[in-house]
């Protein structure tokens, strides 16, 4: 049997019912996607949908970029993939040029995958390099779903009945809008939350804690943005303790928050650096990063972590070609520009609707939170959903955070190239469609 990977057959449902497996949530568009360009993406029957989810939050520079399409092509054609103990040009420029875009001394790059596997390495070289075994993340954190990054993730999959990685921990997470310590004015008291949470690791800590894993912005918990000071304060309670601070950058790194890096904002260089998603571009492309100290200790240790795709050509010319064109053109700061115009329209939908309680980000990662009504805070998943219906229906994808007792944060992320009539328009559908939903409570 020879089937085109794009023809039509009959009813897609029927073969999606029976031979499609299921990994997790359910399907969340109701029509099968055809092709992409740029920031939309367009269904089999013909609409058109502004993507403000940048894909699964990794087509940075749009969908089908003619200058990735132009590196697919070349080292598709040049060089695709190698034996894993081989190294070729791609490779290498790949890592000295994530290394020049990085302060010192995180100069030395292991290019992998995936988010989760990249974090599964940081936790493995943590571990190898420390010779202990216990890891810290916080309470709302997603780093992946494999053994280790699974074990640092505490907002889905953990009620599997079976036990998980031994040792791991979770601090609280600090959030703004609702936060769990206040000072005298009502406000997040972070210092006295991350006390708190340090002084819980220490009293359950067998004595050896190995590292710390956070995103600089909680994407999946909830765009949560750190107060200043904050991760500058983690760092020294991880050092106090002999444990490395691994900054997770899936989502935030390469200007999608108005800098290179997330970390930046915060002046805290991280021991081990992740990124991922936002380094393909939209194909599977993750780079860990480390200092040399570190990386030479691993190597000393025995470090491995030899996969069938790291140093994989194809894909690292894609990250060189991802690093170029933010480069060139400018995208970081425009990141910074487009994403303040987009905060200031969220802002007015704070103002504009009772249902609109909270609107945060950095750069070009917003989120906006929906409440039942302001003054409560309760949070009103049922009206989110119903928001996203509407606004794919209108023609505009974003995502609602789907975690338990999460839900009613949507993310949006459209890639670093999109237009302001693009922003202007997405926000006139998301406009409209809370007003359509607020019309009918
Ligand atoms: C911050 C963060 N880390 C890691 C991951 C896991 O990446 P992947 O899905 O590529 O395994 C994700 C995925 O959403 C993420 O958001």
């Amino acid at each position: 049997m020879i089937i085109d990977p794009f023809e039509r057959r009959d009813d897609p449902w029927q073969d999606v019912e029976r031979h499609v497996g299921r990994y997790g949530a359910p399907y969340f568009v109701p029509e099968v996607i055809d092709h992409a360009q740029g920031s939309y993406i367009y269904t089999e029957s013909g609409r058109k949908i502004l993507d403000f989810t940048s894909g699964q939050m990794s087509a940075i520079l749009g969908h089908s970029n003619p200058d990735i399409v132009s590196a697919i092509h070349t080292a598709s054609t040049r060089l695709d993939h190698l034996f894993s103990g081989m190294l070729s040009r791609p490779a290498i420029n790949l890592a000295t040029h994530i290394a020049q875009t990085l302060p010192e001394p995180l100069t030395k790059v292991i290019p992998l995958s995936t988010g989760s596997e990249v974090n599964e390495a940081a936790l493995r070289m943590a571990k190898t390099v420390t010779g202990k075994f216990e890891v810290v993340s916080f309470s709302r954190s997603w780093h992946g779903v494999t053994e280790a990054s699974g074990g640092a993730t505490y907002s889905s999959a953990r009620k599997l009945g079976v036990p998980g990685s031994p040792g791991q921990y979770a601090i609280p997470t600090p959030y703004e809008y609702r936060p769990d310590f206040v000072d005298s004015e009502g406000r997040l008291d972070w210092r006295r939350e991350l006390d708190f949470g340090f002084d819980l690791i220490d009293a359950q800590s067998v004595g050896s804690l190995a590292a710390c894993i956070i995103e600089p912005v909680l994407s999946g918990g909830g765009i949560l943005v750190p107060p200043p000071g904050y991760l500058a304060a983690l760092k020294e309670k991880c050092h106090e303790r002999g444990m490395l601070l691994i900054i997770d950058e899936a989502q935030t790194a390469l200007g999608r928050t108005g800098l290179w890096y997330g970390f930046e904002h915060d002046g805290v260089v991280p021991d081990i650096l992740t990124l991922s998603k936002t380094l393909g571009a939209g194909l599977p492309l993750a780079a860990l990063v480390t200092s040399e100290r570190i990386e030479q200790e691993a190597f000393d240790r025995g470090f491995t972590f030899f996969t069938s795709h790291v140093n994989d050509p194809m894909v690292a010319s894609v990250g060189c070609t991802v690093l170029n064109v933010i480069e060139r053109d400018g995208l970081v700061g425009t990141s910074k520009a487009k994403g303040d115009y987009l905060h200031d329209k969220l802002e007015q939908l704070v103002e504009t609707h009772g249902v609109v309680g909270d609107a945060r980000g950095r750069g070009l990662l917003q989120g906006i939170e929906i409440v039942e009504d302001k003054q409560g805070k309760k949070r009103s998943e049922r009206l989110a959903d119903l928001i996203t219906q509407r606004c794919f229906e209108l023609g505009l994808h974003m995502n609602i955070v789907c975690l338990p007792g999460m839900g009613g944060v949507f993310r949006i992320a459209p890639p670093l190239t999109v237009s302001y009539d693009e922003i202007d328009e997405g926000m006139a559908i998301l406009d409209q469609a809370i007003s359509d939903i607020e019309g009918n409570l």
